[in-house]
């Protein structure tokens, strides 16, 4: 563990502990907002966040990993969100996936190299008539294929 550069985040999430300590079901919000402030909710930060929360370390570390959305390392700089719920799967989700990877030089679940992109996997946007759907960053992208994902990358970066 390294704890100098974990301390800088530490120091994040004991700021927003008294917010959430003492609300009713806070840990989830809780956990929202240090993913919002971070990126990622830090596992040094389990302990700090089950001692406020009046919880056991094993159930916080539960909830993190029970949520796909919560992330327990740091992101690429950019963070392209797949698809894979049933509509999109039925419309070339699979093989935009596939794509996705080759295009970015890493799999799912994983980040590029040069720290430019993650690929996460996302069950469903609210494009489903639309599919199969990416959300890259905070942007929601319809009918993606490979030509439409080049161009986002090569706007964003290309990795390396
Ligand atoms: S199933 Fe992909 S957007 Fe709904």
């Amino acid at each position: 563990m390294n704890t100098s550069l974990e301390a800088p985040e530490l120091k994040t999430v004991s700021r927003l502990l008294p917010e959430f300590k003492d609300m009713p079901g806070g840990l989830l919000p809780l956990l929202h907002a240090v993913q919002e402030a971070l990126g990622f909710i830090p596992t040094s930060a389990v302990p700090l966040v089950a001692e406020a929360m009046n919880l056991s370390r094993a159930e916080v570390h539960g909830v993190i990993t029970y949520y796909h959305f919560f992330r327990s390392k740091a992101p690429g700089k950019h963070v392209v969100q797949v698809c894979r719920a049933e509509a999109c799967q039925a419309c070339g989700g699979e093989q935009l996936l596939s794509d996705i990877e080759q295009a970015l030089g890493c799999k799912l679940h994983e980040t590029s190299a040069d720290g430019q992109f993650s690929i996460e996997p996302v069950y469903c946007l609210g494009l489903c008539a639309s599919s199969p759907a990416v959300q890259i960053d905070d942007k929601l992208y319809a009918r993606m294929d490979t030509d439409k994902l080049q161009r986002v990358v090569a706007e964003l970066g290309s990795p390396s």
